[in-house]
């Protein structure tokens, strides 16, 4: 590209283009390209000076056990993989206001007071965030405050042998470097800003958060680019109107990425919910037809949650299929199957599916948890009661086994269940096998083809009347 003319950069992907397009060729997306000032980050090549060759070192060197850095608040230290890992970067994405600046106060907060931390706000002034941390009762931790968006200062305040430990960067958006052209926000300059923290932090041996706006699409705003620059990538999610919060590891180089924190935001801000089975079940009405509690595990952790669904007669010619905390695909091939080979006749109802609690399952055990809660809808029969159901479910009808069975019978009994509906094959053998291996005293019932849950669910006892049930033929 010739030195002095500008490039088009797409916000979304990074990529960038000769001349300005309404479509990002390269990702797809619309109106994502802007125009940035020629000359950063321009390729300068090697020069004639030459480089130092590597010490190439063996496969089976015992590594360094990572020391970590442990706040106690148990539900994040989990997500983060055991604590944090010094010298690393870790993205913290999420919805605005979803509550990023507050957990990340309340974790530092804690970790004050074993190491120096320290807390650089872009986006609220001083007193806002001290109001904050009144308002929840941190104003005594010794956490290290500063209001500042010019990168120069804030790395000239943390370059140093004896700097803050712990930095929180609230938000990388806001951050810019002087020496570039482009406005705060930009891919260039959030991309340069996150270049140069996570240098000084791996130089100087700190953890350094950065938090990160995400956009509509959920994704964490233009530089997908952090997301390969970090160790560790953090979303904290939640629905709008509830006051559950999720934290969830996408990524972490040092620990599990299929482990989430379950918080709970109130007046005086996040409280952890050790328990989060009995939450998303409390609210649970008893004997209603279209509802099916869903044995499922998040990372190590068995949680149990309510499945809703609706089923009811379309007025529309192509019918409505909305669903909330399930991928909408998944339930596509659900009611494929319920219709193809179980003879249920949907193709002409709304269909409305929702996880109780704002909670977003994306394991294919729920499969038969779902179909047992559209099948009851459809049928305006109850599932039976304290029942807890999971199994994958195959496009040929056939009911798949899943891991972790014993984890989630175990639960299902702690919290009171009787009765779980699931694969009657075990993972293990593969092999059929009447009764699966039973700790838990649950009564189990094993499925292995999907028509197995109509007849066990028209079966089952109910004083409700049936209707809208026709079938037609078996899968
Ligand atoms: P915040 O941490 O500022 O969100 P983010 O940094 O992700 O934009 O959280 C803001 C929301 O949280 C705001 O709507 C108020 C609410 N909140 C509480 O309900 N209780 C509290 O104790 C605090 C600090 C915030
Ligand atoms: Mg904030």
């Amino acid at each position: 590209m010739a030195k002095g003319s500008p490039r088009y950069v797409c916000q979304e992907c990074g990529a960038s283009h000769r001349r300005w397009m309404g479509r990002c060729e390269a990702c797809g997306a619309w109106n994502t390209i802007i125009e940035e000032p020629a000359g950063e980050s321009a390729p300068r090549g090697l020069g004639g000076a030459k480089g130092r060759p590597l010490a190439f070192a063996r496969l089976d060197g015992a590594p360094a056990e990572a020391p970590r850095w442990v706040s106690g608040m148990a539900e994040f230290d989990r997500v983060a993989g055991g604590g944090l890992v010094p010298a690393t970067a870790v993205l913290i994405g999420g919805d605005p206001g979803i509550g990023k600046s507050t957990l990340l106060l309340q974790v530092i907060a804690r970790l004050a007071n074993s190491l120096r931390c320290a807390y650089i706000s872009g986006e609220e002034a001083i007193d806002q965030v001290r109001m904050r941390a009144a308002r929840m009762g941190l104003a005594q931790a010794p956490v290290e405050l500063a209001a500042a968006t010019n990168l120069r200062d804030v790395l000239a305040s943390l370059d140093a042998p004896d700097g803050p430990r712990i930095v929180v960067i609230d938000s990388i958006q806001t951050m810019y470097l002087d020496t570039l052209d482009s406005a705060p926000g930009t891919v260039t300059q959030v991309r340069a800003s996150a270049q140069e923290l996570i240098r000084v932090a791996k130089r100087r041996g700190f953890t350094v958060f950065m938090v990160g706006h995400v956009t509509k699409e959920g994704q964490i705003a233009g530089p997908r680019v952090l997301e390969h620059m970090v160790d560790t990538v953090l979303y904290f999610e939640g629905e709008r109107g509830h006051q559950f919060r999720i934290l969830r590891a996408v990524k972490n180089r040092f620990g599990p990425t299929d482990e989430i924190g379950v918080f709970e935001m109130t007046d005086r801000g996040l409280v952890e919910v050790g328990n989060p089975s009995a939450l998303f079940l409390g609210e649970r009405e008893q004997a209603v037809s279209g509802a099916a509690v869903f044995a499922g595990m998040e990372g190590t952790r068995p949680m149990l949650v309510e499945i809703q669904a609706l089923v009811a007669p379309s007025a529309f010619a192509t019918p409505r299929r909305a669903v909330v905390g399930w991928d909408s695909g998944r339930l596509a091939m659900v009611l494929a199957v319920l219709e193809a080979r179980c003879g249920l006749a949907l193709g002409g109802r709304d269909v409305y599916l929702n996880v109780a609690g704002g909670l977003r399952i994306t394991e294919p055990a729920a499969d038969l948890a779902v179909a047992a809660a559209l099948v009851s809808s459809l049928t305006d029969r109850p599932v039976p009661p304290e029942t807890v159901v999971f199994g994958e479910i195959g496009l040929s009808g056939e009911v798949r086994s899943v891991n972790h069975t014993d984890q989630r019978l175990k639960e299902a009994a702690r919290l009171g269940f009787n009765q779980a509906i699931m694969p009657s094959r075990s993972r293990r053998d593969g092999a059929k096998r009447a009764a699966p291996a039973n700790a838990s005293g649950l009564r189990l019932c094993g499925l292995g083809r999907l028509y197995e849950l109509v007849t066990f669910l028209e079966g089952a006892e109910s004083n409700s009347v049936a209707g809208g049930l026709t079938r037609t033929s078996r899968g």
